[in-house]
């Protein structure tokens, strides 16, 4: 039987009871399947698409129409998992308003149950009139690749006391603005533990140590499939590389021989009708 669908509710009620969350970003359908059936409770449809599958050098390029069209595709694919859509960059920074109706789309017209912003206090005006509109929001902290630019890279974010309590603060301010859950993204892991005991919503890591409510891993990263960038914390359970390099040379290999394909990979036909043709 299928597992019920999982809610905002029961990522807090998980929290509550410190059972761990676990979230993985996915961007189409047949993973989605795989995902979703493997029991895994949410996921995130991130911007992290536009570097693991279109190949850009950041995030800042994506657009709605692909956050869209790969969030179509895994809600398709998706029966339990929570399914959350990351808001691109410019989709919820222009005004409040273009950014709930923004923010509508994905569950209007892509079957998400869930948006993620990343920012704290300037963007919880923001957080709170989506949230109004009745649409669960994640906010996103830490490491916000959205504004690598401002940031100057792909670097450990709060490490003095200046810059942890601006991170503590922004979680506050989130949380009270009506996030249901935390993104804390490439902070040290004493940091994010005081911020998820200081919270009563979720925290969910990514490069923020163990004491995190939950984990979230790039699919690509986590299967092996992507390595422009190799994260400290981006811990590779498989190696799909090679899989796929052994499968595609192994095929390249039968069709240039002719072994490929074979009798049970081909359609017969009655021999007196091809012989009419000769
Ligand atoms: O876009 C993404 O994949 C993300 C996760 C790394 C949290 O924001």
């Amino acid at each position: 039987m299928a597992n019920s669908k999982v809610t905002t509710v029961k990522l807090k009620e998980m929290k509550e009871k410190g059972e761990k969350i676990t979230v993985l970003t996915c961007y189409d359908y047949s993973t989605a399947k795989v995902l979703d059936q493997s029991g895994i409770d949410v996921l995130l449809v991130g911007d992290s698409l536009g570097m693991v599958l279109l190949g850009y050098e950041s995030t800042i390029p994506v657009t709605m129409d692909d956050i869209l069209i790969h969030t179509r595709a895994v809600s398709r694919g998706t029966r339990s998992a929570l399914v959350i859509a990351d808001m691109p960059f410019m989709s919820y920074q222009i005004s409040v308003s273009e950014s709930v109706r923004n923010a509508g789309r994905f569950l209007q017209e892509a079957g998400a149950n869930a948006v993620k912003l990343e920012g704290g206090r300037e963007i919880s005006k923001t957080v709170e009139a989506i949230n109004a509109a009745g649409i669960p929001v994640m906010g996103h902290l830490g490491l916000t690749p959205q504004s690598i630019n401002k940031l100057g890279g792909f670097r450990v974010q709060g490490k003095d006391e200046a810059a942890a309590r601006i991170i503590l603060n922004n979680a506050l301010a989130l949380q009270d603005a009506g996030a249901f859950a935390i993104v804390l993204e490439c902070v040290p892991a004493p940091l994010a533990k005081m911020v998820t005991e200081r919270l009563d919503i979720p925290t969910i890591g990514i490069g923020a140590g163990v004491n995190c409510d939950g984990q979230v891993l790039v699919i690509h990263d986590l299967l092996g499939l992507y390595s422009d960038i190799t994260p400290k914390f981006a811990k590779q359970y498989a190696a799909l590389h090679l899989t796929i390099n052994e499968a595609v040379t192994k095929y390249k290999a039968e069709v240039k021989e002719g072994k490929f394909p074979g009798p049970e990979h081909s359609f017969g036909m009655d021999e007196k009708e091809i012989g009419k043709l000769y």
